[in-house]
């Protein structure tokens, strides 16, 4: 496994990233113990040292099995956890993104992981009330207090995140380096502002449900059971039709789906780190086989070509002939440099 910096950040962070959200078995698809340890082990043995959790997966049991898993060797894990989502049902002050859910959510989350410091604090999702110099400005006093080593933010608007770290380098306070994003041959939106905001502001992305949850191995396609709903957009017609390019795909050249879907993400423009979901050993043995492997350009213009979406406004409009013309004089093709 190799090493790629955590976005405008001198961290050093494996090319694959181990998601925690399936230790526990709370939300009714995850693993027990036993099979989390196993999951563990065979990412850590296989040189990763990338984890991600978050406050609220499996209703804590997450961060409480990962803060034992990594206590033999705390520090030579990248340990990430998330604050934001609910600690408590019908009270307001234990989600959302202000300060005081921030301070609480990481006191707490430093029990449960049972460490001194958590190494990447990420925004889970943004609440549309507070403001961006309150946060801000209370995740800069968490890292001076040595709390909290860096900063990234997921599930958030492009013009949001933007405008946090603008206001941060202004004032002189810590920066996010990363942002967390669903991310796959089934959710390419993120490519319409998220993933070229992220190349501006040189921050890492790190890519959620890679496998959109499974539903790109095509197991939905042979009937198989997972954690994917029918009625899922995961599951419908053009959904089905880019799983099966994946499984013939990977048929045709040796591989798996999961490794070709992964290598899709991997093979992508900026820093692009899957953050890989696994609920047994064999799932993650098999995903991590990705390294190594790579897809051609012909298999990415056929993977590009099915699973394309619509830029929209103003991307569609601001590529088109007569806009460049107006804009450029008619010289277009003659000025260096155009920035995508
Ligand atoms: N920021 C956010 O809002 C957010 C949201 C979601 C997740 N995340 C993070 O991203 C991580 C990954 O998310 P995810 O679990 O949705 O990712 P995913 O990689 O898209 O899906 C993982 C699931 O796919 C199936 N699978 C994995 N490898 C397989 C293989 N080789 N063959 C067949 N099936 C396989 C397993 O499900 P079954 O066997 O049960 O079918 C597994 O639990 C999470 O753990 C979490 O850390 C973040």
């Amino acid at each position: 496994m190799n090493y790629k910096l955590l976005g405008n950040s001198g961290l050093r962070v494996s090319e694959l990233c181990l998601g925690t959200m399936t230790f526990g078995k709370e939300w009714g698809w995850g693993s027990d113990y036993a099979e989390s340890k196993s999951v563990f082990d065979t990412y850590a043995l296989a040189g990763g040292n990338f984890l991600d959790t978050a406050n609220r997966y499996t209703e804590g049991t997450s961060e409480k099995w990962l803060g034992e898993f990594v206590a033999k060797d705390r520090d030579h894990f990248v340990l990430a956890t998330k604050f934001a989502l609910k600690d408590r049902n019908g009270d307001p002050n234990f989600a959302g993104n202000h300060r005081k859910n921030l301070m609480r959510s990481v006191g707490e989350s430093l029990k449960r992981l049972n460490t001194d410091f958590i190494d990447l604090l990420w925004i889970h999702a943004w609440d549309f009330t507070t403001r961006e110099d309150e946060l801000m400005r209370g995740l800069d006093d968490l890292i001076s207090r040595g709390l909290v080593h860096y900063i990234g933010i997921s599930d958030t608007p492009a013009w949001i995140v933007s405008r946090c770290n603008t206001l941060a380098e202004l004032r002189g306070w810590n920066k996010f380096a990363a942002l967390q994003v669903e991310y796959s041959l089934l959710q390419r939106t993120p490519e319409r502002d998220l993933i070229p905001m992220a190349n501006a502001l040189d921050l890492a992305i790190t890519a959620w449900a890679p496998l959109a949850g499974g539903a790109l191995t095509g197991k939905y396609l042979k009937n198989q059971a997972g954690r994917v709903k029918e009625e899922s957009i995961r599951r419908n017609d053009k959904a089905n039709l880019i799983a099966q390019l994946v499984v013939d795909i990977a048929s045709e050249k040796g591989s798996t789906p999961a490794r070709v879907a992964l290598n899709w993400v991997r093979q992508q423009n900026g820093i692009q780190i899957p953050i890989i979901g696994a609920r047994i050993a064999e799932q993650l043995t098999d995903s991590l086989r990705c390294i190594g492997e790579e897809l051609t350009q012909d298999e990415l213009n056929r993977l590009n070509e099915i699973s394309k979406i619509d830029l929209g406004f103003p991307h569609d409009f601001l590529k088109t002939d007569g806009v460049k013309d107006v804009l450029f004089g008619g010289t277009f093709h003659q000025v260096e440099n155009h920035r995508k």
